[in-house]
């Protein structure tokens, strides 16, 4: 989709860059050019991830990183600068999810949730968006789901979490757009990795009658979603500022009288 130098000499901070989504955006950013910095609480999940990214030719940093750790956050930063000079763009990927009924939902599994999902997105913003705007650019894609304005039985604290990620895409790409930095959101549909099968549609009966909510019949290719990020970190958006791009597949919209 993009031109194959795109990023080329870029550096790129994806945070859960080990496995599933995070994994394919940073493929592509690699495959168009860019140095990736990995950044996973999981070094078993981070290594085979740059082992493969290096074979296909790709400068590759691993930073074991929880986000939800100011201290660790500041300090993937710190090797990011060190090894590569600058950090071009930030992804802010990582999240913790389960579905769980509101009323069963204990205080520590709320705060587990809101505090990878959006604490973490600020203090890796804040951390990596100083750097920014001390260079006068930068852009920044985090990630969301639809659930935080329609709403998702189960997902109470991961829906709070994305809604305050999307206020906090908005609010900031007001705020930094006069540093020259760029906050956009992708909010991704329905993609089938590993994680989110295991949490979120176990058996085949739930994956069917969660396809059958998609409009366009199939659930997405992660590189789908993926796209969508390098585009928003790319200079072809470079109009597009606090957006949060739906890809989706229709689903957020519901079938209105063509349900089934
Ligand atoms: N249902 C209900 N509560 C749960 C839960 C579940 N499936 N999993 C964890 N919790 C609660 C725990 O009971 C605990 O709360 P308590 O202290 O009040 O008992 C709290 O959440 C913290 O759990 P813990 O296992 O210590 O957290 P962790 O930091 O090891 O794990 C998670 C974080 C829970 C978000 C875990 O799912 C995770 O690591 N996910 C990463 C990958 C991921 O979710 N990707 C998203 C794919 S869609």
């Amino acid at each position: 989709m993009l031109p194959k130098e795109a990023f080329r000499g870029q550096t790129v901070v994806v945070t859960g860059g080990g496995t599933g989504l995070g994994l394919e955006t940073a493929r592509r950013f690699a495959a168009l050019g860019a140095h990736l910095v990995l950044a996973s609480r999981s070094s078993a999940h981070l290594e085979p991830a740059a082992a493969e990214l290096r074979a296909a030719g790709a400068e590759v940093l691993t930073v074991v990183t929880d986000v939800r750790r100011p201290n660790q956050v500041a300090a993937m930063k710190d090797a990011a600068l060190e090894r590569f000079g600058a950090i071009d763009v930030l992804v802010n990927n990582a999240a913790g999810n389960f579905l769980c009924p509101a009323e069963e939902l204990s205080p520590g599994g709320w705060k587990v949730v809101i505090d990878i999902g959006l604490n973490g997105v600020f203090y890796c913003s804040s951390e990596v968006g100083r750097h920014m705007i001390g260079r006068g650019r930068g852009r920044i894609v985090n990630v969301v789901a639809a659930y935080a304005w329609t709403g998702g039985p189960g997902t109470v604290h991961s829906a709070a979490a994305k809604a305050g990620v999307v206020a906090m895409t908005r609010t900031l790409a007001v705020e930094w757009a006069r540093h020259g930095l760029r906050v956009n959101a992708v909010c991704p549909g329905v993609f089938d990795t590993e994680g989110a099968r295991e949490r979120l549609w176990p058996t085949p009966e739930q994956q069917e009658a969660l396809r059958r909510t998609i409009p366009v019949g199939r659930f997405a290719e992660p590189g789908e979603i993926a796209d969508a990020i390098l585009w928003l970190s790319s200079p072809w958006s470079d109009y597009v500022n606090g957006e949060v791009l739906v890809v989706d597949g229709g689903q957020h919209l519901g079938k209105g009288l063509g349900a089934g």
